[in-house]
């Protein structure tokens, strides 16, 4: 019988490097390194593709999938406006179930046995990945060699040297752990570990400090269709393009720096730094065009489901039935969200500064007004107050009788 293989989902980093070297002599697999360009900025695909040969892959596959991250997992969450714990836009809980399917693919076509991870057994990413195997494939097996090895960086170090596994470069130096796409980037351990400690500017890598930030505002007039963002200053663009370059001139004002104490699935808590600056502006802008488009009682429901909706991608379930029964309704809450919306990029904030609505805009200048045009019949007021608030007047009667005091 031939070797089984196993496909690593491989980063590039010290991690999944030695992965595939302790996979050979641990669990006597052969590996086919799988990478995924979700837009974390890999210069160059070949180099990566090569790394993985280098360090005893069998096989070697680097997929470009930023176009496929942007239209299938940025869009939706922008139109949930997903934010874990109301402040987390969810950047590599986007990414995982999309390196999942490519893996599923990769093993369908290597004759794979299984997939495998580069995750550790104390975050949420072990979960992503080994819940979208069980939906996509449940047939694979699902392997995590860095959870069940479960060495420290200095160990990992020591094991690549003794077996000669060329070492990514930096990986030395750098004292954080990060992950990276087109949504944002997140940053753990090392000095980040001391929640009461200010992160260390070196940290950041898109964004400007504050105080560096230039002291002339700029202003981007983004447009959305169906509720996604289509050109920016009137200029169209793909939507990977639109959020690299919005992150770009978001970033350069030193918006979307995110400073939180975390819950983790596996109960956690945790101290994360994300930047995420192109995400924190549409999302803002996205928001505020719903403001003005969605009617009251659809726009109270979708907030209400939103935050359930980022708490499932979250937790790693990106292909059940409840997110695309969710999609039905976001989609078709997004069908009316069309417009343009002003926001200026200044110290740190995105603010948005003007919105507006041809073909669904919502606010009625001669309802709103208090000048002339005013259409507003107030004489109708009188009876929607006493009727609005007879169930309390009621009650209050009651309650001061017997004796209540308000
Ligand atoms: N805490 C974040 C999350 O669970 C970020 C995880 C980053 N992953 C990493 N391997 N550094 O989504």
């Amino acid at each position: 019988m031939s070797t089984p293989r196993i496909v690593l989902a491989y980063s590039g980093g010290l991690d999944t490097s030695v992965a595939i070297q302790w996979m050979k002599e641990h669990r006597g697999v052969e590996v086919v390194a799988c990478a995924v360009d979700v837009g974390q900025g890999i210069d160059d695909l070949d180099e990566i593709r090569q790394r993985a040969l280098d360090c005893g892959a069998v096989e070697s596959v680097v997929v470009d999938a930023k176009q496929e991250f942007a239209a299938d997992f940025i869009a939706p969450a922008l139109k949930a406006n997903a934010m874990y714990m109301g402040k987390y836009p969810l950047v590599s809980a986007l990414s995982r179930p999309l390196i999942v399917k490519h893996m599923v693919e990769v093993a369908r076509s290597t004759g794979a046995a299984g997939v495998a991870h580069g995750a550790t057994g104390k975050g949420n990413d072990q979960v992503r990945f080994e819940v979208g195997t069980m939906c996509l494939a449940p047939d694979l097996e699902a392997m995590a060699p860095i959870r069940d090895w479960a060495l420290t960086r200095d160990a990992a170090i020591d094991y690549a040297e003794q077996r000669g596994i060329p070492i990514p470069t930096m990986t030395k130096q750098s004292p954080y752990s990060i992950d990276e796409n087109a949504w944002g980037r997140t940053a753990e351990c090392g000095i980040l570990e001391d929640p009461w400690a200010a992160p260390p500017e070196d940290v950041y890598e898109r964004t400007v400090s504050v105080a560096d930030a230039p002291d002339e505002p700029e202003e981007v007039v983004l447009a959305f269709e169906q509720g996604l963002p289509v050109s920016i200053d009137g200029r169209s663009l793909p939507l990977e393009e639109l959020v690299a370059e919005i992150d770009r001139r978001a970033g350069a004002h030193g918006v979307g720096r995110i400073d939180m104490i975390e819950d983790r699935l596996v109960g956690i808590k945790s101290r994360e730094i994300y930047e995420c600056p192109g995400a924190i502006t549409l999302l803002t802008a996205h928001r505020d065009l719903e403001d003005l488009c969605l009617e009251q009682e659809l726009a109270e429901h979708k907030r209400a489901e939103e935050g359930r909706y980022a708490q499932l991608i979250y937790n790693g379930l990106w292909w059940g039935p409840l997110k695309s029964a969710l999609d039905a309704f976001i989609d078709e809450a997004n069908s009316y969200v069309n417009g343009e919306v002003r926001v200026q990029l200044y110290k740190g904030s995105a603010t948005v500064v003007g919105r507006r609505s041809e073909q669904h805009g919502l606010y009625t200048y001669e309802m709103a007004t208090y000048d002339a045009e005013d259409a507003f019949d107030q004489s109708l007021a009188e009876g929607f107050v006493k009727l609005w608030g007879l169930p309390l007047k009621t009650w209050a009667a009651k309650a001061q009788a017997a004796g209540r005091t308000l």
